[in-house]
């Protein structure tokens, strides 16, 4: 598979009057001599969800090197999308070129970004979305950046592993937002524990403690589908549930450290005790999760969004020869066969990091895979969620192997849908599906 960078170098040799044009229609090159210019070589960006972190990686693509544009947006709202356009041309004026014909609303506005000629596509909706976005990116051939976490349910985690699969059959770059495996302390922390300085790890206990999250305040225009999409983080189908959304970066930086190996069972509880209006869908407001790995080795896991309660973001490893102890934005230590460690270098912005690196394996045509790894680690957080919302025990077959949909398909979305949310699961009742 050749990068999609040479197809249009060998388009332009054959057509190179028609490419120019083009580039001068737009307005915004023709205007503003400081802009980029589009050439053969320029590697376009397509942006599908212009969120707060759609809009931050439009950015750090951008600026993951110099010939990179972003020509075209999607969103549902166009709010948002305007929003985000303003933001972009803020933060990085020279490399925003999306003509207004390349600004897209609607449930289809994914297709739209993928039928235009970007070669790179971000997907930074809420997780819903991500597992039909996926395989429709790949069967158009880009490459990918994708946020976390990559599925909802168990069976959108089955089709992203075949997703993944395509995209390298394909030669596309696939790349997550599992953005801790790309921050400099990390990397270097976890050298040393891949590398045996502690012995063998047979205990990692890791949380995810914080507070209360945003919430948009219903105005009287939206109906019931948009106030729950503007608010999706509350409602399970959408988001997965926080453990899902967000305590997942901690869920994955015990599944790195445990070798990306999955446990076989995992056993726990969860509740909502502090969130409990209506308003605040049907998700959890804390989970706490133990797996075994079948051979001794054990992955405590606790998370909360609980207003005014104390907070934690840390991982604590332990190994029969040491143990390091991480509070991801601060410190990295380790006492281990070779003494005492700590990370003490310069810190770089990781979101930054993994979209230079995703930029680069596509111009050397060396495709970066993410696929099963992040397939996995999104899947510890959905099965956590299982073990809480039901009370039972559940091995790792049973999970992945779960037939439990949470929502519609990409392709049942209209305005007219309606998707009633679930009650609140109750452990005990609650049925593993
Ligand atoms: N890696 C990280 O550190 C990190 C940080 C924040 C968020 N995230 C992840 O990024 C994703 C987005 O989160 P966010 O904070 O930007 O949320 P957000 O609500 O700010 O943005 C989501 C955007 O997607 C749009 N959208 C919703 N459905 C869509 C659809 N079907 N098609 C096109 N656009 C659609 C929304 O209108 C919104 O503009 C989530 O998966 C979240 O977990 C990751």
């Amino acid at each position: 598979m050749k990068p999609l960078g040479q197809s249009r170098r060998e388009f332009v040799k054959k057509s190179s009057a028609t490419l120019l044009g083009s580039a001068l229609s737009f307005n915004i090159v023709k205007a503003n001599p400081m802009k980029k210019h589009l050439n053969a070589d320029t590697l376009k960006v397509g942006l599908i969800g212009c969120g707060g972190r759609g809009t931050g990686a439009a950015v750090q693509a951008t600026k993951a090197e110099d010939n990179v544009l972003l020509t075209a947006m999607a969103d549902i709202f166009p709010d948002k999308l305007e929003a985000s356009h303003k933001n972009l041309l803020l933060e990085n004026p020279d490399k925003i070129q999306v003509a207004e014909d390349q600004k897209f609303i609607g449930f289809d506005s994914y297709k739209k970004v993928l039928e235009s000629d970007v070669d790179v596509v971000l997907l930074t909706t809420p997780p819903s979305f991500r597992p039909g976005h996926l395989a429709a990116a790949v069967e158009a051939g880009k490459h990918i950046f994708c946020e976390k976490p990559v599925a909802v349910d168990a069976p959108g985690i089955r089709s992203v592993i075949q997703t993944a699969q395509k995209a390298k059959q394909k030669g596309l770059s696939l790349m997550s937002g599992f953005c801790w495996r790309h921050d400099k302390p990390k990397l270097a922390t976890y050298e040393r524990l891949l590398g045996g300085e502690i012995g063998d790890i047979h205990t990692i206990y890791n949380t995810y403690n914080t507070g209360a999250a945003w919430y948009r305040d219903r105005k009287p225009e939206w109906s019931d589908l948009e106030y729950t999409l503007r608010n999706w983080m509350y409602y399970n189908w959408i988001s997965g549930d926080h453990i899902v959304e967000q305590a997942i970066h901690s869920l994955d930086l015990m599944s790195w450290a445990m070798g990306d190996v999955m446990p076989i069972s995992a056993t726990g509880t969860g509740g909502r005790q502090s969130r409990t209006e209506e308003k605040y869908g049907n998700i959890y407001d804390h989970f706490s999760t133990i797996f075994e790995y079948g051979d001794g080795r054990r992955g405590f896991h606790i998370s909360r969004q609980q207003e005014d309660c104390s907070r934690a973001y840390s991982i604590d490893m332990m190994g029969n020869q040491g143990r390091c102890e991480v509070d991801v934005f601060k410190k990295h230590y380790i006492t281990g066969k070779s003494g005492d460690w700590k990370w003490d270098g310069e810190w770089s912005n990781m979101y930054q990091n993994e979209h230079d690196t995703l930029f680069k394996s596509i111009r050397d045509n060396d495709p970066f895979s993410d696929g099963v790894r992040m397939a996995n680690s999104t899947m510890l957080a959905i099965w956590a969620r299982m073990v809480a919302y039901t009370g039972k025990t559940i091995t790792w077959d049973e999970a992945f192997n779960s037939q439990e949909v949470l929502g519609p398909s990409i392709e049942e979305y209209s305005w007219d849908l309606t998707w009633p949310t679930p009650p609140v699961a109750k452990p005990g009742i609650s049925s593993f599906i």
